[in-house]
């Protein structure tokens, strides 16, 4: 029988709280978090050539993703041992150590709470016992809510750089009253938050441009991007 799992996970509810084996000992999600920002990833197996790279990416980018006060946090389903040994593989490839944890979901039941399968239970693997797909990315912010979801196909690696600039959207946009337009990156121009009306907009952001009454465009100031 599949496990239960509650409400669907959506942009916006709190990011459910597990305990798990890692790489680094065991954890409590929440606790893991704590008043940071952390981008949960998750692969179907270890030693799969596609996660192979961007695992070591990730462990590339580590320090810019500490920068911009973000945890990362890895989950295959497969054992701690088995983490170990194909984490000094990425080591021996990329160059890169993982010095963040890497949950060991054998089992599947984080995926399964993280809705990250294909199918609809934890059984539903493929010839070869690899589960589809748990290629998921989450966004959650220190308050614990979930702000992004990603999901992948086998097939296509993951962009690390684009998952750091949806960070710097989320910070940007929650510092400054703000969005941010089409394939925007940190120092391009960004479009004044609706709720803002033109007259708190002329005091926030002095150089505003009205292109329409609904798309109104700001420079934010160096000293207001993100990163710093
Ligand atoms: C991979 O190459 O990472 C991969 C292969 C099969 C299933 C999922 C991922």
């Amino acid at each position: 029988m599949a496990e239960q799992r509650a409400a669907p996970l959506r942009l916006g509810t709190v990011a459910p709280n597990f305990q798990s084996e890692t790489t680094k000992g065991p954890i409590d999600l929440h606790e893991y978090i704590g008043d940071k920002w952390l981008v949960f990833f998750s692969h179907p197996e270890d030693y799969t050539p596609v996660c192979t790279t961007e695992l070591g990416e990730m462990a590339r980018l580590e320090p810019d993703f500490a920068k911009r006060g973000v945890k990362l946090l890895g989950l295959s389903a497969n054992t701690v041992e088995s983490h170990e040994g194909w984490a000094s593989d990425i080591k021996e490839i990329s160059g890169n150590t993982l010095n963040f944890p890497i949950v060991a979901d054998k089992e599947r039941k984080v995926a399964y709470l993280y809705d990250m399968l294909d199918y609809q239970d934890t059984t539903n693997v493929d010839e070869k016992g690899i589960a589809f797909t748990i290629r998921s990315v989450f966004i959650i912010d220190p308050r614990k809510t979930i702000r992004t979801i990603l999901s992948y196909p086998a097939s296509t690696g993951r962009n690390a750089n684009e998952i750091l600039r949806i960070v710097d959207s989320l910070q940007t946009g929650d510092k400054h009253k703000v969005t941010t337009p089409v394939n925007w990156v940190p120092g391009d121009d960004v479009i004044v938050h609706p709720s803002v009306k033109n007259e708190q907009a002329k005091e926030l952001f002095p150089d505003f441009r009205i292109v329409k009454p609904y798309l109104r465009f700001t420079p934010l100031p160096k000293d207001k991007i993100t990163p710093a």
